[in-house]
């Protein structure tokens, strides 16, 4: 008997080894986020935290260039939204934006190196369009970004490409429609913590304005719109907010009552003007720019590729730890044309045999 308990006991303490190497390996280090007694802590793994030190590392940025002589619009044919800087802020500028977005390719990856003014190669409009963007932020959402603002490293790190981006996921079932659409679930993905929740709760969310909602706030089902489908893609939402931060609820919310705004952490509101500000993005600038990007940039459905929370913030809690590098680039900070609505601007084509050609000075 005796024999067949220790036994037992050995199974289990063999295969608890094969359960728990799913799980982190402790120490782990405790932050205590509220009130004591709360529950109101942050976990924090030591070792995600080292290792993602080398990411947040900001580049070193050139010296300032002067603001005074002739402005870029004046020296150059075709600026449209940076006429209004120095020409050698309007250089540097171009350097930085090359070491960030394009350190391989150099200035020939947006530019036909034989005419600089043409429009001819995609990533220019789409680079344009970004540096609108870019002051956008700066400019009209310190309620999220406050004076840390951004820059196009804090998206693209050196890649042509930010690393977190999403596409709407194809949701047609597979086979035969019987079952009907799974919406995106028991697809374990990245973006929800590779959990079961649906995988695309961002098509709702941050390009629609769908109520992110669990708490039905009436009894009855007649006009409670606060369905199952909707408390799903709410956690998936939250579970992407939560890594992509590489926080957990707490540092948003008091679990006692998720809703109650009077008793979550002051973070809570600027993710809420988060989640508006990446929405923005999307409809504002990066849905416009589908007909500019090749078929190869596109998603599974054909839709181009847009930000969520991860796309600047890649793991913590402040986008590069925090550092206020765009108060280095007074160029991204403020609009500098007088034509600083993206959707006004129109891409110019012009050819090496016309290179005189005129274009309209803004
Ligand atoms: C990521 C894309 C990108 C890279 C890389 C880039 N540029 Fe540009 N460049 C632009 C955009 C966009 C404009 C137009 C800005 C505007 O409309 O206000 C522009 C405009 C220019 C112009 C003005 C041309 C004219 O006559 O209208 C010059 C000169 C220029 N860039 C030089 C450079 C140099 C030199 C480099 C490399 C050090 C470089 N650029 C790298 C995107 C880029
Ligand atoms: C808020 C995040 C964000 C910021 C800030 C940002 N970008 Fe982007 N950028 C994106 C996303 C998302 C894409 C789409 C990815 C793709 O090309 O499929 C993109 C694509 C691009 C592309 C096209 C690359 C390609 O090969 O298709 C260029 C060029 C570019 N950005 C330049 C810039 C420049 C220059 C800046 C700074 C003035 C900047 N970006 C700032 C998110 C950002
Ligand atoms: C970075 C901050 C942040 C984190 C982390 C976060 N939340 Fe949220 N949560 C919010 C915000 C903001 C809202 C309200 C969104 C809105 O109204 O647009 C919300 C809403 C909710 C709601 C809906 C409440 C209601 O009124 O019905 C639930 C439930 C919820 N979160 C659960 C979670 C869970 C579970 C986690 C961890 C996996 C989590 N949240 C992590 C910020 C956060
Ligand atoms: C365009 C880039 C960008 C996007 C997209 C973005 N953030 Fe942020 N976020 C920032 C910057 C920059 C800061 C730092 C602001 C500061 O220094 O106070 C920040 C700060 C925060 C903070 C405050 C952290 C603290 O401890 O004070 C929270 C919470 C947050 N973001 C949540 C989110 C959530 C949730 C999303 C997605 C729905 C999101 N952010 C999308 C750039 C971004």
């Amino acid at each position: 008997m005796r024999a067949y308990a220790i036994k037992f006991l050995a199974l289990i303490s063999v295969s608890s080894v094969f359960l728990l190497s799913g799980c982190e390996r402790p120490p782990m280090d405790s932050v205590q986020h509220g009130y004591r007694g709360t529950g109101m802590v942050e976990i924090y793994n030591p070792r995600t935290v080292a290792a993602l030190a080398d990411n947040n590392v900001v580049p070193v940025a050139l010296p300032q260039a002067p603001t005074d002589g002739p402005r870029a619009g004046q020296v150059y044919k075709n600026v449209q939204v940076l006429g209004g800087l120095s020409a050698a802020q309007f250089t540097r500028l171009m350097v930085s934006m090359t070491s960030w977005v394009a350190p391989n390719e150099g200035c020939v990856y947006c530019h036909n190196p034989v005419n600089f003014a043409e429009d001819s190669k995609y990533t220019k409009v789409v680079a344009r369009k970004m540096i609108q963007m870019n002051q956008h932020i700066n400019t009209d959402w310190s309620s999220h970004v406050s004076t840390t603002g951004v820059t196009c490293y804090t998206c693209h790190r050196g890649n042509n490409i930010p690393q977190q981006i999403w596409f709407k996921r194809d949701d047609t079932p597979m086979g035969s429609d019987f079952m009907g659409g799974k919406a995106g679930q028991n697809e374990p993905a990245q973006s929800v913590g590779l959990s079961s929740l649906p995988n695309d709760p961002f098509t709702p969310f941050l390009l629609g304005s769908k109520d992110i909602r669990v708490n039905g706030v009436t009894a009855l089902p007649s006009g409670n719109k606060h369905s199952t489908k909707q408390a799903e893609w709410t956690y998936g939402l939250m579970t992407h907010m939560a890594t992509s931060l590489g926080v957990n609820c707490t540092y948003c919310h008091n679990t006692r009552s998720f809703s109650s705004w009077e008793d979550s952490p002051p973070q809570r509101a600027t993710a809420w003007y988060g989640i508006r500000l990446a929405r923005d993005l999307n409809l504002k600038y990066m849905e416009p720019l589908k007909s500019t990007f090749p078929a190869n940039r596109l998603g599974e459905t054909g839709d181009v590729a847009k930000v969520y929370c991860a796309t600047c913030h890649q793991g913590v809690y402040k986008p590069l730890n925090g550092a206020k590098m765009a108060q280095d680039y007074p160029e991204l900070q403020t609009y500098h044309s007088s034509q600083p609505d993206a959707t006004k601007v129109t891409p110019v084509k012009i050819s090496d045999t016309k290179a005189d050609i005129k274009v309209s000075k803004r």
